[in-house]
């Protein structure tokens, strides 16, 4: 099937308690194994490209990338979406340019800024049969070159999501609930806790109005161990639990962003490969076992933490 807007999948994932993984793509082996996952499990999906990711294998690759993909897994519906669009042009051309979903993040600027730059690429995306997620509130980590340090990030204002979406028309909401971008979400020997509290107030004045959660890679402890254990240094790496995700997918949350545990899966492996396979220098040799790496961690995910295998 073509590729689709995550419309019906969305209002199928808000009725049914789970949520659709939105999973970071940068090169052939990480479409390989993310839809290969899909396909096995019939699980709807939505392949997403950030600003770097663009930068970094071309838009036309990717593009190609991914209706190989579509080929390859007819009976997957997959959604091509741009991740932390960071201006309306950027949007514009992912619409232009095939995208079936864009995200415009103006979180960083003032509520009323964030509205009007918001609104400008609903209209344009609307009038192309493309949909818009927005964001309101400030996660931590870091998003292509802008890094926002724990103490400027804030947790959305529930108070504020109403006017912010009907003033807009966006499509869902990205919404900071205490996640945050990368692989050290939270300080060791603290409780990672997502506010719960913040998620109901939000889906109480949205009734039915799908809500999406970035920086929500669990940050796998064997793949740190693996890293730190072949020469790697990522002490601390800690991410949401699995546990939490669950349960956010069972409420208004239908989309959960994963790039770090994709990043952790293949580092892991390729350091792994290196260190027993030392004479190696044949990419396929340790991209080939990579690849089966974020296969097998993405279907964990599907199953055990969205719950959205056998969804199709
Ligand atoms: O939210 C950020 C994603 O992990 C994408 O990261 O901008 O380095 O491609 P990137
Ligand atoms: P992680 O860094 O937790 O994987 O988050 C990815 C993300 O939010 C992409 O937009
Ligand atoms: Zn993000």
């Amino acid at each position: 099937m073509p590729l689709v807007t995550s419309t019906e999948m969305f209002k199928k994932a808000y009725e049914g308690g789970y949520a659709i993984g939105a999973f970071n793509v940068n090169n052939m082996e990480i479409v390989q194994g993310i839809t290969e996952a899909a396909r096995d499990l019939d699980a709807p999906l939505i392949l997403q490209v950030s600003k770097g990711a663009r930068a970094y294998a071309n838009h036309t690759y990717l593009i190609k990338l991914v209706e190989a993909a579509v080929i390859e897994c007819p009976n997957v519906p997959i959604v091509l979406h741009l991740d932390h669009g960071p201006d309306f042009e950027t949007c514009k051309s992912c619409i232009d340019g095939g995208f079936t979903s864009v995200m415009i993040d103006a979180s960083g600027k003032p509520f009323d800024e964030n509205i009007e730059i918001t609104r400008k690429v609903v209209e344009y995306a609307h009038d192309h049969g493309v949909v818009v997620e927005a964001e309101l509130g400030t996660l931590a980590g870091i998003e292509d070159e802008v890094n926002v340090s724990a103490e400027d990030s804030s947790y959305t204002r529930p108070e504020e999501v109403e006017e912010f979406v009907s003033r807009t028309g966006c499509d869902s909401l990205a919404i900071a609930i205490g996640t945050s971008h990368g692989a050290f979400k939270f300080k060791p020997g603290t409780k990672p806790q997502l506010r719960f509290d913040v998620l109901e107030e939000v889906s109480r004045r949205l009734p039915g109005f799908p809500i999406v959660l970035h920086g929500s890679s669990s940050v796998p402890q064997e793949f740190v161990e693996k890293i730190n254990q072949f020469g790697g240094n990522m002490p601390g790496a800690i991410g949401v639990p699995e546990d939490q995700l669950r349960h956010a997918a069972e409420l208004s949350v239908c989309k959960i962003n994963i790039d770090s545990d994709l990043r952790l899966a293949m580092t892991a492996c390729i350091r792994e490969h290196f260190a027993h396979n030392p004479g190696d220098f044949a990419p396929r040799q340790y991209l080939k076992p990579a690849r089966q790496a974020i296969k097998d961690m993405v279907a964990h995910k599907l199953i055990n933490v969205l719950g959205c295998d056998h969804k199709i």
